[in-house]
Formats: structure tokens, C-alpha cells, sequence
């Protein structure tokens, strides 16, 4: 996920001129991570659960600080959690799977075994990394926090994504306003074992590193309402793949309550179809296939692209 507010601005773009379906990216062909620029790193906000605990402060800014060493080493360096940080998960990750059994997309819930999550402890971003590149060529980069919203797309041009390895807060397990470790190994990471899913994630990179300021609020709407908040119809029901869903009780009972219209997904409806940030969406679009969302995003993308 990245912050809606900060100005976009152009961070990794370096060379417009490549091909749109280069699925084959290597690890070569990444730009060093040391030379990326994150100023706009957010904080701690102050309405975070664990704002006001010092200890838990310390345990997160620790853990982002490894992510800092990750952009000047390239390696991913494991986070030795404590039995408190895994009892979060237990509880989370145990409550969501109940959920996932009737609401999950079925690819979702095979490639999370794939990947070999758990309910028991916090997978380490170094194993799914090392399964995922196997799988479907795409690579894990740890992150200290959100960053803007080309910084982050732009990253999934190298069928990359950014991810934190922090926790939420022990206070409030079924809560984060922030990306956490269970937003993205839970939400996110098992999804990009979908080649579909990968390929259509790396077109909204591709966009992203020519799109124009305008088209960078369009790119950030059409990841939104996919990569964070989509349905999928499979066999006649509809499934979540989104991972704002799939990481929220929350999120999940309301996606398939009565207060949301489930719309067809149409790709020019939602590039103009805002949304906000905190609340809850009333609006929600079911794609029909994950090779149909990566066949209209690929003529959007080269429509942009020029
Ligand atoms: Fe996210």
C-alpha cells in the first residue's frame, strides 16, 4: 500500500523505453536499491494503536531498520519475532482462515499453502521471497513504511513489491492503519504467485514510471479497487483476492454485506472512481477472470505508454 497524500513524484523512473511484457526480468536488471529515494517514509501516525507505547515504538523502529540495511546490503535479513509478536499472528492468522474457507478466492488459498503459510508463526520475508521467484518470478523488498504512490507502483515494473516485516499493535490484533506483516504476507504476497496477477501487477509498474501526474491518481484508483479491494466471480460465487480484504475481518464481513454494490468490473468506470482512504468502501468491482484484468490493463498501459 502507499500514502494518498504525498505529491507524486518521479523516483525510479531511469529508462521509459522498455518493453511492456518483459516477464523475465532478472535480479540483474534491478536498479541498486541503495539508490532509491524514500523521503516521503511515513512515521508512526499518532492514531496508531501503539502510538503511545514506547516499547512497541522501539520494536517497530527496529524492525524498519532493517529494511534500511536490506537497500545498502540486497539482503533481506530475518526478524528473530518474540512470542508476543506470534501470538498476534496466531490470532489473526487463525480467525482469517475461517473466513478465507467461505470468501477467499480459490487460487488465493492454494497459493498460500504454496508459499508455506502458517497459522503457527510469522513467515520471514526471505522464504516467501525464495518460493515466490520460483513460482512466478516476482521478488520480495523489505520497506520501512508506506511510501508514494509512484515509488511504490514503479517497483512492480521489476516485479518487485515493497513490503514491511513489523506487527501490528498487541492491543488491537483485528487493527492496523498501517501496511504490517499480516496485511502483507496474508493479503498481498500469496496473490503474486498468480502469473496473471503478477504480469498485471507488473503492467501497473510499467505505467507507472511514464504515467503523468493525472494517470498516477488513475494507476493508484485501478490498484485500489484490484490489488487492495477486488472480487472475483469463480464458478458462479464471488471471492476475495483484495488484499485489504483478505487481511480484515472488518473489511471482509462488509465487502460481502448488503451495504456494498458488487459491480462488474469496468476499468474506465474505475480509473475515475475515487475512494477514501479510512472508510469503508461502498462500491466494490468483481472481475471475471485474472487473465481478463491483465488483458484490459495491458491496452491501458499501452495507451499510456504511447
Ligand atoms: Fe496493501
Amino acid at each position: 500500500m502507499f500514502t494518498e497524500s504525498a505529491a507524486a513524484t518521479r523516483t525510479t523512473t531511469s529508462n521509459p523505453a522498455f518493453r511492456i511484457d518483459n516477464f523475465d526480468v532478472a535480479d540483474s536488471d534491478l536498479p541498486e536499491f541503495r539508490d532509491m529515494p524514500f523521503e516521503n517514509i511515513n512515521e508512526l501516525h499518532l492514531d496508531h494503536p501503539g502510538a503511545n507505547d514506547p516499547e512497541y515504538r522501539k520494536r517497530r523502529d527496529y524492525i524498519a531498520g532493517l529494511a534500511k540495511n536490506f537497500r545498502e546490503t540486497g539482503v533481506i535479513t530475518d526478524v528473530d519475532y518474540m512470542e508476543q509478536e506470534q501470538e498476534i499472528w496466531r490470532i489473526v492468522a487463525g480467525r482469517l482462515e475461517e473466513i478465507h474457507a467461505r470468501r477467499a478466492s480459490k487460487f488465493y488459498l492454494q497459493a498460500k499453502k504454496d508459499l508455506g503459510i502458517s497459522n503457527d508463526r510469522i513467515p520471514q520475508l526471505s522464504e516467501m521471497n525464495r518460493r515466490l521467484q520460483r513460482l512466478s518470478n516476482f521478488r520480495l523488498a523489505p520497506i520501512e513504511g508506506l511510501v508514494d504512490t509512484r515509488a511504490f507502483l514503479s517497483w512492480l515494473y521489476y516485479r518487485t513489491m515493497l513490503s514491511t516485516q513489523y506487527i501490528r499493535h498487541h492491543s488491537r490484533p483485528e487493527y492496523t492503519p498501517e501496511p504490517d506483516i499480516v496485511h502483507e504476507a496474508i493479503g498481498h504476497i500469496p496473490m503474486f504467485t498468480n502469473r496473471d496477477f503478477a504480469d498485471f501487477s507488473q503492467f501497473i509498474g510499467h505505467g507507472a514510471r511514464v504515467a503523468t501526474d493525472e494517470q498516477i491518481e488513475e494507476l493508484g484508483r485501478l490498484y485500489w479497487f484490484t490489488v487492495e479491494f477486488g472480487l472475483i466471480e469463480e464458478d458462479g460465487e464471488v471471492k476475495a483476492y483484495g488484499a485489504g480484504l483478505l487481511s480484515s475481518f472488518g473489511e471482509l464481513d462488509h465487502a460481502f454485506s448488503d451495504r456494498v454494490e458488487r459491480r462488474p468490473f469496468d476499468l474506465d468506470e474505475v480509473l475515475i472512481t475515487s475512494y477514501e482512504y479510512s472508510d469503508m468502501q461502498p462500491v466494490l468491482y468483481v472481475i471475471p477472470s485474472y487473465a481478463e484484468l491483465k488483458e484490459v490493463t495491458r491496452r491501458y498501459i499501452e495507451r499510456i505508454a504511447g
